[in-house]
């Protein structure tokens, strides 16, 4: 039987990763044997590799495995591409690759990059009464702020980046002797939130320094922080697709005129009702993140931003659209993300580079575009299902071998199941029954 602790451990960080475990296991295992070779069986075989996973993050135990997936046959921007997904969820990758094939031969799928700036904020609080001086001061000091941020920003000004501009905003009227200086970056193709921060501890150091140099008998300032904003309106990218209405719904037993016209309610539904935006939502999220992952992106980042995105015009919306026009069905996802193609893990952890390497070695523009389509082409197979056949059946249908597992089936076992199962709706029960039926138990045996 485990003991909890009852004192805090200290320095557990620099303990032996054989010392946490003993530590750990003696505490919170009940089965301290079988737990830990449990872990250590999820260790890598290639002692470098496991020295990366170790030192990616603190008091590394083991490493968290995921399904490594690929949707092929997106065609975007007349480009076939193979899509990297890493995710646990049965039906996505399933999903994808269903509105891959169905839009491979309607023309693919067309995305742009509207726009790639990025932004940051050094928050401070002044309270002196007269914000004309401070304004006079803050264009003064322009030039001393890009001297001071140089040596910062070099690398990036070679590469065509860079700080873009500062603003100070007067926020006062939402907190009491509440500024900023609102700084726009260009971070080619890295995501960029270590150059972002660093440079804004910079401006603040350097804006605190004018502030004294020249405040006579004003107050100084105060910094609060400065951080970027994982909020990237202006770093957004677009995705579509379109095709003729007589093309749209080859084989899911509803008219074109009813898909369509269905379809486009169902996005209205999702933009006026949050209930059903944020469904809607998470299963555009369930593509974006899956490639997100797949290629060592920031997926709170990422997902933090959709959702701010989402709420932008005061209520929580559909992040996709749709509209019928001129005999044409058309389909399309605004999104901001930040993502970055060089740095972070990105060519560390061999997982992430064969990512990269299979999309061949996008830019931060292209990534952009690919992820864009993802959640496109998930939310275009979801919505599909919803407003014919239903959710259930596709998603049971995947869930099936889960279910099979927990069940400990046989692998002979659960090819006659899903056998049994081909032209039938999957359900816990069915399955369970059908598990036991088999295995000659219970009352239908
Ligand atoms: C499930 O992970 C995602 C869906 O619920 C998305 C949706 O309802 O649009 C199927």
């Amino acid at each position: 039987m485990n003991q909890r602790p009852t004192e805090a451990i200290k320095g557990f960080s620099k303990l032996s990763k054989q010392q946490k475990l003993d530590w750990l296991l003696k505490h919170y295992s009940t089965h301290p044997d079988a737990t830990r070779a449990m872990l250590e069986g999820y260790w890598h075989s290639s002692g470098e590799v496991q020295k990366l996973h170790d030192e990616f993050i603190e008091n590394t135990l083991s490493n968290f495995y995921m399904p490594f997936g690929v949707a092929p046959n997106f065609k975007i921007n007349g480009k076939v591409y193979a899509i990297p997904m890493a995710i646990e969820e049965s039906s996505v990758v399933a999903a994808a690759s269903k509105a891959a094939n169905f839009w491979f031969d309607r023309g693919g799928f067309k995305a742009s990059v509207i726009s790639m700036t990025k932004i940051g904020h050094v928050h401070f609080v002044w309270q002196g009464g007269d914000p004309q001086w401070l304004e006079a001061l803050f264009a003064q000091t322009q030039d001393r702020f890009m001297a001071e941020t140089e040596a910062l920003t070099r690398n990036m000004r070679a590469r065509g980046g860079g700080i873009l501009d500062l603003k100070l905003k007067d926020k006062t009227d939402s907190e009491p002797g509440y500024y900023q200086i609102e700084a726009r970056f260009d971070t080619r193709d890295s995501m960029g939130a270590n150059f972002i921060n660093s440079c804004l501890e910079e401006l603040a150091k350097t804006w605190t320094l004018a502030v004294e140099e020249n405040r006579g008998d004003r107050p100084g300032i105060q910094v609060v922080m400065s951080i970027l904003s994982n909020f990237t309106p202006e770093c957004k990218v677009r995705a579509e697709v379109s095709c003729p209405i007589d093309q749209i719904n080859e084989g899911s037993g509803i008219g074109n005129q009813e898909f369509a016209e269905k379809f486009a309610r169902a996005l209205r539904i999702a933009t006026v009702e949050p209930y059903r935006a944020v469904t809607h939502n998470k299963g555009i999220m369930n593509g974006i993140d899956a490639v997100v992952m797949a290629t060592g992106n920031d997926f709170r980042a990422v997902e933090a931003c959709a959702h701010a995105y989402a709420a932008s015009q005061g209520s929580y919306r559909s992040l996709t659209h749709a509209e019928i026009a001129s005999g044409t069905f058309r389909f399309w996802i605004d999104i901001p993300m930040s993502l970055g193609t060089v740095g972070g893990i990105t060519s560390l952890h061999p997982l992430v580079k064969f990512s990269h390497e299979l999309l061949g070695n996008p830019n931060a523009e292209e990534l952009m575009q690919i992820i864009a389509v993802a959640g496109l082409a998930q939310n275009f197979s979801a919505v599909r299902s919803l407003i014919t056949s239903g959710i259930q059946k596709g998603h049971m249908k995947m869930h099936l071998l889960n279910i099979l597992n927990q069940l400990e089936a046989t692998e002979e076992e659960k090819e006659q199941i899903v056998e049994h199962f081909k032209d039938k709706v999957v359900s816990f029960s069915g399955a369970v029954e059908a598990f036991f039926k088999l295995r000659g138990i219970g009352p239908d045996a």
